[in-house]
């Protein structure tokens, strides 16, 4: 293939990557977002093939990890996805590791001269470091959000300034290795071993509650990662592809750090959010609720005019989606209007709710985002909680509350509240809910499919 045939490939290519992520954007399109990014991957990979005589060694590679992601994907519960996501960055990380290692040992053979020229090294340099901090801070994001590790912030004094030192000392490795004549091995392995460690050091004082920040965060370094190695090899699909994929990491993350009104700063410094264990003290009033059944919530909601559904992460334990869809459509026969609000951090990833209520075929116009709905809350009838917490909790409205601030879906003001939850426990926040405490407030407790199988039954 002739060089200006492979930069054609590759700009068609990149222009399916864009347009899978415009598809990506709405659950309506988000299919055809992915049937884009496929294509445009088998292009950009069927055109590195022609760059190579070794395409057996790729077609082989390409095997192995499509037999195993195929495996994992299939096996995959949507619940644990978010950890997926996290696994997969680290997998991303490592790859551009192992890339820069080989072009440091063999430079000719990725076409650059014998001698590495300063603007690859430097490129080498970065791809190297993003891709080793990206490789741990993954692993220890899977670990939390795997629940194979505490999601409790790890803190301890001096915890900035040793991540400051060791910053600095890797730079001093890393310009070591820069102004060395001859490849200098020892310095780049210094560097690669200090940013590792930083990976590591810098997320373990991460939350939980941060955890999806974090992940978008890595996710949009690994990006950075692949592009700085594609500036080495001198590979304009990589080039295009990480910048891609760091950029809309790096939008995520702003966009959910607004949602969860954080500064991003102190996301990334740590110590905020915990596993769900710990409940802030209140005033020590002994606070009372009401509870009652599936049967006494489906008198009410089939009896009502309006009632809005707020999902949050457990009807995705549950996987309550089907059962619920169920029930709104058996409303809606009633001749209730129904209707879904999202909050756009509600469950554990961005999207998590308009993917489940997506898989369970709800008619999108009757899926609303937080800014469209809030104003209805008012003149709701019926609020139906299910499985949510954080996302409704009033405490966003109370100065020196943790989450003060942070936008809320508005269901304390609708003329009655139904909360679905197995117990009075907290959210991902790990805050109580005075919500749960209102006198228009029914609790009623059990796993929101099972709950939401009995409204449907009762209706
Ligand atoms: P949470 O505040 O985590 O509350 C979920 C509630 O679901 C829990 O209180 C739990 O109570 C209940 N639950 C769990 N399993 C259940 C089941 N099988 N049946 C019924 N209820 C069940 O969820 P949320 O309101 O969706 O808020 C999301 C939280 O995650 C926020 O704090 C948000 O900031 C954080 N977060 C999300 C994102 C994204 S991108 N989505 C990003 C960063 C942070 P019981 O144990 O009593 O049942």
């Amino acid at each position: 293939m002739s060089a200006n045939m492979v930069a054609l490939a590759y700009l068609v290519a990149s222009v399916f990557f864009i347009l899978a992520l415009k598809g990506l954007s709405s659950p309506e399109s988000a299919r055809r977002g992915n049937m884009f990014g496929i294509v445009g991957m088998i292009i950009a990979v069927a055109t590195t093939m022609t760059l190579t005589e070794n395409w057996m060694l790729i077609i082989g590679c390409i095997a192995i990890g499509g037999v195993i992601g195929t495996l994992i994907a299939k096996r995959v519960q949507m619940t644990a996805m978010p950890e997926l996501v996290a696994f997969m960055h680290s997998l991303v990380g490592l790859a551009a590791v192992f890339i820069a290692i080989a072009a440091i040992n063999n430079p000719v053979s990725f076409g650059l001269p014998a001698v590495l020229p300063a603007g690859s090294k430097l490129e080498l340099f970065l791809g190297t470091f993003i891709g080793a901090m990206t490789w741990s801070g993954s692993v220890i994001a899977f670990l939390k959000l795997s629940g194979r590790m505490s999601g409790t912030p790890i803190v301890f004094s001096g915890q900035h300034m040793l991540n400051l030192l060791l910053a600095i000392v890797m730079i001093g490795f890393g310009l070591w290795f820069f102004f060395s004549e001859t490849t200098n091995w020892t310095a780049f392995i210094a560097m690669t071993a200090i940013a590792f460690l930083l990976g590591f050091l810098i997320i373990i004082p991460i939350g939980g509650a941060d955890m999806p920040v974090v992940i978008s965060m890595l996710n949009s370094y690994s990006g950075w990662a692949a592009a700085g190695i594609g500036f080495s090899l001198g590979n304009p699909m990589l080039i295009i592809a990480g910048s891609l994929v760091g950029s809309s990491g790096a939008i995520l993350s702003y966009i959910m750090c607004k949602a969860m009104n954080r500064p991003f700063l102190s996301v990334i410094l740590g110590g905020f959010g915990s596993d769900g264990g710990a409940v802030v003290a209140d005033d020590g009033a002994q606070k009372t609720y009401r509870s009652g059944s599936a049967d006494d919530a489906a008198f009410l909601m089939g009896n009502a005019d309006s009632v809005i559904i707020i999902p949050g992460y457990g009807l995705a334990v549950a996987r309550a989606q089907h059962a619920v869809k169920e029930l709104a459509e058996m409303l809606h026969e009633k001749g209730v209007n129904v209707r879904f609000a999202i909050h756009p951090v509600a469950g554990r990833m961005p999207g998590h709710m308009n993917v489940l209520l997506a898989e369970a075929e709800i008619p999108y116009e009757q899926v609303l985002e937080m800014d469209e709905i809030n104003s209805d809350f008012s003149n709701t009838d019926v609020v139906l909680v299910l499985g949510a917490n954080d996302v409704v909790n009033p405490a966003a409205n109370v100065q020196g509350s943790p989450i003060y601030g942070m936008p809320i879906l508005e269901a304390h003001k609708a003329r009655t509240v139904m909360v679905v939850k197995r117990s009075m426990g907290v959210g991902y926040a790990g805050l109580d809910n005075d919500l749960f405490y209102m006198d228009k407030t029914m609790m009623i407790f059990g796993d929101a499919k099972k709950v939401v199988e009995s409204m449907v039954k009762a209706l």
